[in-house]
């Protein structure tokens, strides 16, 4: 019998007392979870990582589209006062039918259009991304950059998008440091033109997948020096920040603290369990549950 299991929290009497839910569709977006954490210490976060459905990347639009739009509603079931879309595969493809699925009084926050604003805002001209096959697929990192940049009146932007999808496996193994991470990096930046020799010809390199940054050294080691290596975790937890303090909705740290971050998967496995923390920064307590969950 299917059961659907609940974070084990308890429900504040003010709605900015609430907890902001997030989601991936595995343990990637902790990445995003532990910059939001850093930038706001008062708010309480519920993580759902959808890893019984990993990887979003190589899925089609639709399917992503229905498992985030169930997690979302799952999130605001729980309480949640907003949700952010921890997975850049879900937020290309997602972004609108979660807004749909929530309603209008829940604020939605993407994993890319803080990027593109951010990068807009700072003129960076010569852009590359790298992210799974449906990111890349989507277009939506180039289509929303050169919109903006339209309507600004810029000009000399250059953006290419290049899928890597086999970084995220590789980062969720762990080997993020490993002696094969170089090989496979340099293949697919040489690949997507963007190497010469040792250099690198971009102004900034996006990492747009949210199991990237816990791989920024290879990368670095890579592009060389020279090459901006954006922040996504650290940008989005900006604009999280902003939404919350827009909308009236910053908790307060009295109560948070008392009660502390859930974190559930749809599936738990040990690897998953062994793995979080890395993403996390620290030990985590993982439940399993959520609308799939089988008991
Ligand atoms: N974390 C996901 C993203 O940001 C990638 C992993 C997956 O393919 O599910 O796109």
């Amino acid at each position: 019998m299917a059961v659907r299991t609940s974070f084990p929290s308890s429900r504040p009497s003010l709605a900015s007392d609430a907890p902001i839910g997030i989601f991936d569709s595995g343990i990637g977006g902790l990445t995003v979870a532990h910059a939001m954490a850093q930038a706001m210490p008062a708010e309480r976060m519920l993580y759902f990582g959808d890893t019984a459905h990993m990887p979003y990347g190589d899925r089609s639009a639709e399917l992503v589209r229905s498992y985030s739009t169930r997690i979302a509603r799952f999130l605001v079931e729980e309480g949640c006062k907003a949700v952010v879309i921890a997975c850049n595969s879900a937020s290309a493809t997602a972004k609108r039918a979660v807004q749909e699925a929530v309603g209008p009084e829940i604020p939605v926050i993407d994993v890319v259009a803080p990027v593109v604003e951010d990068l807009v805002r700072r003129g960076v001209e010569h852009v590359g991304i790298i992210g799974t096959r449906a990111t890349i697929g989507s277009g939506i990192y180039g289509q929303s950059l050169r919109e903006a940049h339209a309507r600004e009146g810029l000009k000399g932007l250059r953006v290419e998008e290049w899928a890597t999808p086999l970084l995220a496996p590789l980062i969720e193994e762990g080997w993020q440091d490993h002696e094969l991470m170089d090989p496979v990096i340099r293949s697919y930046l040489g690949a997507a033109g963007w190497l010469d020799g040792a250099s690198c010809a971009l102004d900034a390199l996006v990492l747009g997948c949210t199991h990237y940054p816990m791989a920024e050294q290879a990368v670095r080691r890579v592009v060389g020096p020279d090459v901006e290596l954006v922040d996504g975790p650290a940008i989005v937890a900006k604009a999280v920040q902003a939404t919350m303090a827009d909308g009236d909705l910053m908790a307060s740290p009295e109560y948070s603290l008392a009660h502390g971050h859930g974190f559930m998967v749809s599936d738990l496995t040990e690897n998953f369990a062994r793995s979080a923390h890395r993403f996390f920064g620290r030990e985590i307590p993982l439940v399993a549950g959520g609308p799939w969950f089988m008991a």
